[in-house]
């Protein structure tokens, strides 16, 4: 591991847990966070590959929109075989984009700034390019062999053949888990592509490797990580088979590696490793795929201490038939409930983060709002007022704040996402219907590919959008020439000026942050409604998530006739609660004081 530019501090394994209270007090409550995604921000040297200089170009943009911390997604030496979510060396940047005098150059401006970094934390696995895997593969006597997940092919089948998997689990990018080495003559696990082998975190070697590689981050500058698939660190050792999908050998194995028997222990273990007796609050988010309400409080309970916050899935799940690629229709009742079930799961113990959007999501306009020319910008607005008006950390994906809608793919060559060509290879392979079944299955990966979430930031309506100067790794979405940063920013009725207000009220106004909630008309099929409460003031929030104009009695108070409006998505609202009248994809927020 390269040396640290500053001086190592010394470990703080044993000075305990800090206090839930100095915690529960922490003002990081307040915070709002923006992704970058660095591959597609901003490109300075016109590869057509974003960079971090290009993100250091546009730190004033970010401190105008009142964001208080980044998340930056992976930079670090990758052979990109997953965008750099495979990592070969977790204490350099990769040069495509840029050296880690760039990235202290990062900390540094974003600190002068008042805000903070975020890195991303890839430790379930590692790149199959990573010192630590080359020796574990070497051979099965290599000290580090138990660092990763070996094991003999099964008994009673030719080592290599289908079937003969150590278990019968499919990989999250399709095909089975398991990938046989010829010279050592074991399988080795991967969650993910044959890229990225799971680390044996049973192995305390390799815990220990983890948390002096964060302490280093930590001494360099760095404010938090977002943790990558971190509920899958802990498998359940007798690795079982899982029931296979219907006509398939394999099926998904996550029961089995989804908040494991020793997650708890892990990252209680880390915070005691990394985080504890710091001078500044660690900011933590663990993404947690299944996670459960039961498991999020547990995770996220400032008394036991683990993590801040997890990104659950349960809602950017709601729309997946079989799987992800099997888009369903969505019916608001069931977003408005998982999310409110998670307000009010969370709300005595633990903390919610919130988002519509990430690198893996499409965008959220085209996929829960309306991106049609009539009807993006206050589907947009609405969309965020819903989301940050709930009680957590609301995350904003890059671009979102453009209100950038899914781009017009249509052929499979438009793709560049590892998840999406190996799910689109193996259907079309199995698909009966050949040639005829392709613009089914096109549309359905279009509307649901990871790229749609990748495309470059429409910073401008040049030809690049103002991303690149060269030829963009992925096509910019050609509506860029309306839907850019330099149209909005600035323009009171746009999209990025409406997520400027709504991150200012937040930190503004302590009901945002601390109010209780609680859902009104969870039936109403087009009207989103809710109240936040805390025994100085409450906000009242109406949105309609429909094309037309909608009636709604909400079950409040005649009084709130009297309360003031101080936000909406577009025009004053008709009609003051509780007898509204919202016009399409309008939203208004209302307040007053509680005696
Ligand atoms: C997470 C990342 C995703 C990546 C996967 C494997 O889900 O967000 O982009 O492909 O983990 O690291």
């Amino acid at each position: 591991m390269p040396r640290s530019r500053k001086p190592p501090k010394p470990s703080p394994a044993l000075s305990g847990p800090e206090p839930a209270a100095a915690r529960a007090g922490a003002d990081w409550r307040r915070w709002v966070v923006y992704q970058v995604y660095p591959r597609s921000f901003a490109d300075s040297d016109g590869d057509g590959v974003g960079d971090l200089r290009g993100v250091l170009g546009h730190l004033d943009y970010l401190k105008n929109l009142g964001v208080d911390v980044i998340w930056l997604s992976p930079v670090y030496r990758s052979p990109m075989a997953d965008n750099g979510y495979d990592i070969s060396d977790y204490t350099d940047i990769d040069p495509l984009f840029g050296t880690l005098a760039d990235l202290d150059e990062l900390i540094e401006e974003l600190h002068k700034r008042g805000m903070k970094l975020v890195m991303d934390l890839v430790v379930n696995h590692t790149s199959d390019e990573h010192p630590w895997f080359a020796e574990s593969r070497s051979s099965r006597d290599n000290p580090k062999r138990d660092w990763y997940w070996w094991r003999d092919p099964r008994p009673g089948h030719t080592p290599g053949t289908p079937g003969a998997e150590p278990t019968n689990w499919e990989s999250h990018f399709s095909g089975p888990a398991w990938t046989f080495h010829e010279r050592t003559g074991q399988y080795y696990l991967h969650i993910f592509s044959a890229r990225q082998p799971d680390l044996n975190w049973e192995n305390p070697e390799v815990r220990q490797a983890v948390y002096a590689m964060m302490r280093w981050w930590l001494d360099r500058g760095v404010d938090g990580f977002r943790m990558d698939v971190i509920n899958m660190i802990s498998k359940d050792t007798s690795l079982p088979d899982t029931l296979p999908r219907p006509g398939s050998r394999y099926g998904p194995g996550d029961r089995y590696f989804t908040c494991g028997p020793r997650n708890h222990e892990f990252l209680r273990e880390m915070y005691r490793e990394v985080f504890a007796g710091r001078d500044a609050h660690v900011l933590t988010v663990g993404e947690m795929p299944g996670v459960t309400i039961p498991e999020a409080v547990l995770f996220t309970d400032p008394g036991r201490p683990e993590l801040d916050m997890v990104f659950q899935f349960q809602h950017v799940d709601l729309d997946h038939g079989a799987h992800k690629f099997d888009p369903v229709p969505l019916r608001l009742p069931a977003l408005k409930a998982s999310l409110a079930s998670w307000q009010i799961g969370l709300a005595e113990r633990g903390w919610n983060s919130l988002y519509f959007s990430n690198h893996d999501q499409p965008r959220p306009v085209s996929r829960f709002g309306d991106d049609s020319p009539a009807h993006r910008v206050a589907s947009a607005k609405t969309l965020a007022t819903v989301l940050h008006l709930h009680r957590g950390t609301p995350y904003v994906y890059q671009g979102e704040e453009l209100g950038m809608a899914n781009a017009p793919f249509a052929a499979i060559t438009d793709f560049h996402d590892i998840q999406t060509l190996r799910f689109y290879a193996e259907a079309a392979g199995r698909d009966s219907r050949g040639e005829a079944g392709r613009p089914a299955l096109l549309a359905a990966v279009a509307r649901m590919s990871r790229d749609q979430g990748r495309t470059p930031v429409q910073w401008d309506p040049s030809p690049g959008a103002g991303f690149t100067t060269g030829t963009p790794w992925l096509a910019v979405n050609p509506d860029h020439v309306t839907v850019n940063a330099a149209a909005e920013v600035g323009d009171p009725g746009s999209v990025f000026e409406h997520y400027r207000r709504l991150i200012a009220l937040r930190h503004d106004d302590p009901v945002v942050t601390d109010g209780d909630f609680e859902l009104l008309l969870p039936e109403h099929p087009a009207i989103w409604a809710f109240v936040r409460r805390t025994a100085g003031a409450e906000l009242l929030v109406a949105a309609n998530f429909a094309v037309g104009a909608t009636d709604a009695d909400l079950p409040v108070d005649a009084a709130w006739a009297a309360a003031t409006v101080i936000l909406t998505s577009g025009d004053p609202p008709l009609q003051p609660p509780p007898a509204v009248k919202l016009r399409p994809w309008e939203s208004a927020v209302w307040r007053r004081a509680r005696s």
